[in-house]
């Protein structure tokens, strides 16, 4: 028999997929990434035993959020990287990640295929296939959500019953949710109707904001060259220094956007994202950088943020010029050390106040106090020459 491993989330498709792939004469090898999308809350023996039960031989399930965080996001955040300016790319950074161990598991099984269950109007279908094909182009790639028969979530659901396959069908889902430590990306329903607000509901884990304290909370996040390591100078690891600022970001409503995004495959959709942790850290990230990078390296960089966010949503990761890409943001992280304080209210995040031993501020130059020591005599000079090329 040929052996597949399939992204197994737990969910009504990928359970479908399973059975499907036997009915193709397939052994199938479920692997369960866990990227912190609250696997913990739904039982991951009940996760196991569903897989099994729709037929797989065996299921792997992987905790995967520091490597996550470590290798994925972090380099993102040094980065910059925001896809069209508010999508903090947390499905997009995921992906590469789950491919690169579908590979890994295929090779220990000895399976020619891998199989995941996107749409073929999407953005991870492409993230995993690149992936995949990058680091084993000889293995087979199945996406039967392309090509098979179901036409709906109910056809689903009966084929499920139809093989006892134990899946809760109470739980009808207006919205398609992925969700991870970085962030949560929700489409479908009624947020394809652009002209109208999301509804409350949509929303997961950042509480209203206009219902939020009426008092703002101030969170100092510290860095060392790029990496934060302090919220309020009490030290933490990534991973939990990420869902602490989930957690009070949340609470404040900071980390929602509202967006009509550009996919790769040409289609506009309209999606909404919940990452508070993102949001802080990405603001005071960029904060801290104001102040340590001189005008020249901080203006290319922004460039170099852009094109970052284009290569992480295009499932273009393991690339060279991703690569390249790393070398340079790491290059310009050394002075990246310093502290941010910022201001959480109502939904809003603003840097307030920053320090760093690498600050470029000269205070005696920008001052317009007694304590000037800017000569500015010479700025007549400097105007002259600077517009010299423009004189008619
Ligand atoms: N649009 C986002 C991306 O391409 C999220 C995709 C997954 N979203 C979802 N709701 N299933 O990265």
């Amino acid at each position: 028999m040929k052996k597949v491993v399939l992204a197994y989330s737990g969910g009504l498709d990928t359970s479908c997929i399973v059975r499907w792939l036997r009915e193709q004469d397939y052994e199938v090898v479920c692997f369960v990434a866990d990227l912190g999308q609250g696997l913990g809350g739904e039982d991951l023996g009940a996760i196991e035993k569903r897989a099994l039960a729709a037929g797989a031989s065996k299921v792997y399930i992987k905790d995967l959020q520091d490597e996550f965080v470590e290798d994925f996001v972090l380099p993102a955040l040094k980065a910059g990287a925001v896809y069209e300016g508010k999508y903090f790319l947390a499905t997009a950074l995921g992906r590469p990640l789950i491919a690169k161990y579908l590979v890994d598991i295929a090779h220990r099984e000895k399976a020619g295929a891998i199989a995941h269950g996107c749409t073929g109007k999407g953005n991870d279908q492409v993230r995993f296939e690149v992936t995949a094909g990058i680091l084993d182009p000889k293995l087979e790639i199945i996406a039967p959500v392309r090509t098979w028969e179901f036409k709906s979530r109910e056809e689903e659901i009966e084929y499920c019953l139809m093989y006892n396959i134990p899946i809760d069908v109470t739980k009808r889902k207006p919205y398609s949710i992925d969700r991870n430590i970085w962030g949560i990306s929700i489409e479908a329903g009624v947020l394809e109707n652009l002209e109208q607000e999301p509804p409350e509901d949509a929303y997961l884990i950042t509480k209203n904001p206009t219902h939020q304290a009426s008092y703002p909370k101030y969170i100092e996040v510290s860095f060392e060259k790029g990496v934060p390591k302090k919220i309020e100078g009490r030290a933490y690891k990534l991973k939990s220094l990420i869902n602490h600022l989930n957690e009070v970001g949340g609470h404040h409503g900071v980390g929602r956007a509202d967006m009509v995004e550009n996919r790769l495959v040409g289609i506009k959709s309209r999606e909404i994202y919940e990452a508070p942790a993102a949001t802080i850290l990405h603001a005071a990230h960029r904060e801290l950088e104001c102040l340590v990078l001189d005008r020249e390296l901080a203006h290319f960089k922004e460039g170099v943020a852009l094109k970052y966010s284009e290569l992480v949503y295009y499932g273009l990761w393991y690339t060279p010029l991703k690569s390249a890409l790393d070398a340079f943001v790491e290059s310009t992280q050394k002075r990246v050390t310093g502290s941010v304080k910022l201001k959480l209210f109502k939904g809003n995040c603003v840097p307030v106040a920053r320090k760093s031993v690498h600050s470029l501020y000269k205070k005696e130059l920008s001052t317009y106090g007694r304590e000037d020591k800017f000569d500015q005599k010479l700025a007549e000079g400097f105007i002259r020459i600077w517009g010299l090329p423009y004189k008619r």
